[in-house]
């Protein structure tokens, strides 16, 4: 479970992108509206640099994919996990946090704080030291990654967790993600730990022991639910459960089942992890080629889009016209939009027009991504 490093790719540049260009006005074109007037006020410069850097054009062309899919929000955050990059963390942090362009996706409380009767009563921070696999997950968009090895140490009285996942590719293959978190103990109730004070998107996690066997045995175990939030989205969680060994054992499955109950969820609903952790690092290598080849593969594909979008010629329009078109679509719901924008927005959209020149520039020299359909 690594919930803060992906969630970014909720972020809606998919639905950003589609109020650039106008394409298709849909139910929310008010909110599209509202947030590409935001970025291009206020993200300006994150966003053209996200627009001409290759990982991040390629993530925005495999959000496209997600519009409008039941799972929109997973498909994202799968998005994200594949073309993670310090761009778009850059271009999030102006346009999520620090500007607040895009509008936080609230708690629907599919994860709440479990009732204090089911947390464990007591539990010795000492004893996560070590290794511990993953090997049962009850969300599949954070918690059943292959190869889920977590090695925890406690510094200062802090639990200290070097994570390590992989991320499986479309083509078969693999990236390996790491990252550090650091939980604080809540010291009235040593089943729940903390971890605040992230720097980026403001992200919180929390974690409750659900139940736990610490014997130094094959089958000791931990088995955590989580709910967090961030600066995106409040309210997301899952769970899963940590074992010495790389396979969940059997024999634990009855308290696990028990255990799940209590916060209303089916144990027999959770999925398997795999920690076979396949191949040597050559192999390793070869398919992180293969992954860049991939994102090859998606700017030669706008590029030959962008051909064909040429040769219409004459037709091609430009940002600001299709701006303009698209409002002209919009406008049997204009009313609508109007009254939902504040006389601020209208007044940004309004001086865009006039600014067409520049930020025609501003994209004009980035990817061909302006031309995405
Ligand atoms: C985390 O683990 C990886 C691999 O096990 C190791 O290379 C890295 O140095 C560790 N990082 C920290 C901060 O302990
Ligand atoms: C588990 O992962 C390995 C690679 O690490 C792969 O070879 C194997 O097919 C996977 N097993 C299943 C059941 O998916």
């Amino acid at each position: 479970m690594v919930v803060a490093l992906k969630d970014w790719s909720y972020v809606k540049v998919a639905g950003i992108l589609a109020c650039i260009l106008m394409l298709v006005p849909s139910a929310n074109a008010v909110d599209a509206l509202k947030t590409c007037t935001c970025l291009l006020k206020e993200c300006r410069i994150e966003l053209a640099k996200c627009l001409s850097n290759p990982s991040c054009a390629a993530n925005i062309a495999c959000l496209q994919t997600c519009n409008n899919r039941p799972d929109e929000t997973e498909c994202q955050i799968k998005c994200g996990d594949l073309f993670e990059n310090k761009v778009v963390d850059e271009f999030n942090e102006c346009a999520v946090s620090r500007k607040k362009c895009v509008p936080t996706k609230s708690d629907v409380g599919d994860f709440p704080v479990p009732n204090p009767d089911v947390i464990v009563k007591s539990f010795n921070i000492a004893d996560f030291d070590g290794k511990w696999f993953i090997t049962s997950g009850l969300n599949p968009t954070f918690d059943t990654f292959d190869c889920q090895l977590h090695e925890f140490h406690i510094e200062s009285n802090k639990l200290i967790g070097n994570l390590s996942w992989r991320i499986n590719t479309p083509d078969a293959g693999f990236l390996t993600r790491t990252a550090v978190q650091r939980f604080v103990q809540d010291p009235s109730n040593p089943g729940i730990f903390y971890n605040h004070d992230n720097e980026y998107l403001n992200y919180q996690d929390d974690w409750f022991i659900l139940s736990s066997k610490i014997e130094n045995r094959a089958d000791d175990y931990i088995f955590v639910y989580y709910r967090g939030r961030n600066d995106a989205w409040d309210g997301y969680g899952g769970a899963f459960v940590y074992t010495r060994s790389a396979v969940l054992p059997e024999s634990i499955i009855p308290e696990l089942e028990k255990a799940a109950k209590n916060v209303g969820r089916d144990f027999r609903q959770f999925i398997k992890t795999n920690n076979s952790c396949g191949p040597e690092p050559s192999l390793v290598e070869r398919i992180e080629k293969k992954v860049e080849e991939g994102e090859e593969t998606i700017v030669r594909e706008v590029e030959e889009l962008e051909e064909e979008v040429e040769k219409v010629g004459k037709t091609e329009l430009n940002l600001f016209q299709k701006l303009t078109e698209g409002l002209k679509i919009l406008q049997e719901d204009e009313e609508n939009i109007l009254r939902s924008l504040s006389k601020e927005e209208m007044e940004i959209l309004d001086g865009l027009k006039m600014e067409a020149a520049e930020v025609e520039k501003l994209f004009g020299g980035s990817l061909p991504i302006r031309k995405l359909r």
